[in-house]
């Protein structure tokens, strides 16, 4: 794929495929000549309402342009529009260039820019939309089935004096979608090849291309821990449970510490799951996956902050050997914990890491899992469960999924919900009950991180797509980029 900046006039332009906006009720400004040269018909189809009034919405055609027939793609931006609006635009515009037939010498993506976006921003959105509406995951088909037609995407803009921020954009949405698509690659990877060994490999790989430092416990250093909950949860498999971290210093200050499921395949234990969609608990490391892909957003991004990342993994599998409803684990914090259900596992590898994050004197603690399915219960495939002990974290959370349309969705964390979890033989059980599943397994995770700021992030419903569409999303990888993003803006504001 081929990404730049242009200065070319619409009607020069010799691309195959043209993405056009559409703002409002008329073609965007700077397209007339273009619409004379291809003889009105663009005009006359957005006058005739073909293209709709909602954003995203899309009006497909092929005009003769300098003798040249082209595919046209209008796009419905909205009349004035913020990010989010300006996203569903751009992503609706690249999965229809990424749909295309035939051949098409690189696509321009010639979207405009309403008032409250500024080009820098508009630039990064597109990028990123094209970036993943070209992904495609067939390394496991003998010969692809749908090809992404967005063989390059060029982004015009009609001042010089707009290259230069246009350009820092392009390179910002490039670095979080190339995140988003890391992210997504390894959870599309089935479970027989994306093992806990797997998600080391690529840990270090990406250490060794980017300025992160990257290390490995083994289960005999987890067992020097004391880290019983962890390799309880890890001993049926015969796959090695591994504990990654990651260590990016781009700045001063007490680190940010994301923490990752990485269950990369959860088959429920001895509390073995139904067989309906078993195969998609290869998806149970997103969490993990979504730590890798914002650790190669940063680093691209060369954001001026320090971030460690602290991901757990194993598989969850049933076995002779494997642990046993009732068993009594000794987490690493020395709280003790009843296990009422082997497939509550995602929290009992999460509990170890939490203990161990605080080794890095972290400023803020964020852990990502698919953790429940209650969380889907709860809010669906929309929004991810958003839980958090400090006011001002949520609230900047919250901001960064309203800023990148990332959703999430803030749920409780009283103490109220604790006793769901009272076990008669070990300090607390680890599972609730029914009633408030998500939160019950939230509550259990903030046993073990004290007074840190914390949020945790239930992704049980986002990371992956079911059915027809089934897939990762690369969520919720955006909403950290930017949330990191705002960071550092502010620490960069201070100096
Ligand atoms: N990985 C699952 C959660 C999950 C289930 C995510 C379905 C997405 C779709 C987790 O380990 C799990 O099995 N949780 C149990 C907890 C229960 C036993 C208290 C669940 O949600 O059923
Ligand atoms: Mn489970
Ligand atoms: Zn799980």
């Amino acid at each position: 794929m081929e990404y730049n900046i242009n200065l070319t006039p619409p009607e020069k332009d010799t691309a195959l495929t043209l993405v056009l906006p559409v703002t409002g009720k008329k073609l965007a400004s700077g397209l007339s000549r273009l619409d004379s040269a291809a003889g009105g018909v663009l005009s006359a189809l957005v006058a005739a309402g073909e293209v709709g009034e909602k954003p995203g919405s899309i009006a497909s055609t092929h005009a003769t342009i300098d003798g040249q027939l082209r595919r046209v793609i209008l796009v419905q931006t909205g009349d004035n529009p913020d990010q989010a609006t300006f996203r569903s635009a751009a992503s609706a515009a690249a999965k229809a260039a990424a749909a295309g037939k035939g051949a098409s010498a690189g696509n321009h993506l010639l979207l405009a820019v309403g008032k409250a976006l500024d080009i820098q921003t508009a630039a990064a959105v597109i990028a990123q939309a094209a970036v993943f509406e070209g992904y495609r995951f067939d390394q496991f088909k003998s010969k692809p089935e749908s090809v992404s037609a967005l063989t390059g995407v060029s982004i015009a803009v009609s001042k010089k004096g707009d290259l230069e921020d246009a350009q820092a954009g392009l390179n910002q949405g490039l670095a979080i979608g190339h995140g988003v698509n890391f992210t997504r690659d390894l959870g599309n990877a089935p479970g027989n090849v994306c093992t806990p060994t797997y998600l080391a490999e690529q840990a270090v790989a990406l250490g060794k291309s980017a300025k992160i430092k990257v290390d490995v416990l083994e289960a005999a250093d987890m067992e020097k821990l004391g880290m019983g909950s962890f390799l309880a949860v890890a001993k049926g498999s015969v796959e090695p449970p591994k504990l990654i971290t990651l260590e990016y210093k781009g700045g001063k200050g007490k680190p940010v510490v994301l923490v990752g499921k990485g269950i990369t395949f959860d088959s429920g234990g001895i509390s073995l799951k139904p067989g309906d969609s078993m195969d998609e608990m290869k998806y149970d490391m997103c969490g993990a996956a979504t730590v890798l892909g914002v650790f190669k957003a940063l680093t691209a991004l060369k954001l001026p902050i320090n971030v460690v990342g602290v991901i757990a993994t194993c598989e969850n599998m049933p076995a002779g050997n494997a642990y046993k409803p009732g068993d009594i684990l000794t987490t690493m914090s020395g709280q003790t914990v009843e296990v009422l259900n082997t497939d509550a596992e995602g929290r009992l590898i999460l509990c170890d890491a939490l203990t161990y994050a605080a080794r890095f004197e972290p400023e803020t603690i964020i852990d990502i899992a698919t953790l429940t399915g209650a969380c889907v219960i709860a809010l669906g495939h929309i929004a991810t469960g958003l839980y958090a002990n400090d006011e001002k974290l949520a609230e900047q959370l919250l901001d960064a999924a309203g800023t990148t349309g990332d959703k999430a969705w803030r749920m409780p964390l009283w103490d109220d919900y604790q006793e769901q979890l009272k076990s008669n033989f070990a300090d607390m059980a680890n599972i609730g009950g029914r009633p408030g599943g998500s939160i019950t397994a939230a509550v259990f995770l903030s046993r073990f991180v004290k007074d840190t700021n914390w949020a945790h992030m239930d992704i049980a419903g986002t990371a992956w797509k079911s059915g027809a569409a089934k897939g990762a999303t690369g969520r919720p990888v955006p909403l950290l980029v930017e949330f990191l993003s705002q960071r550092a803006a502010k620490a960069a504001k201070k100096k």
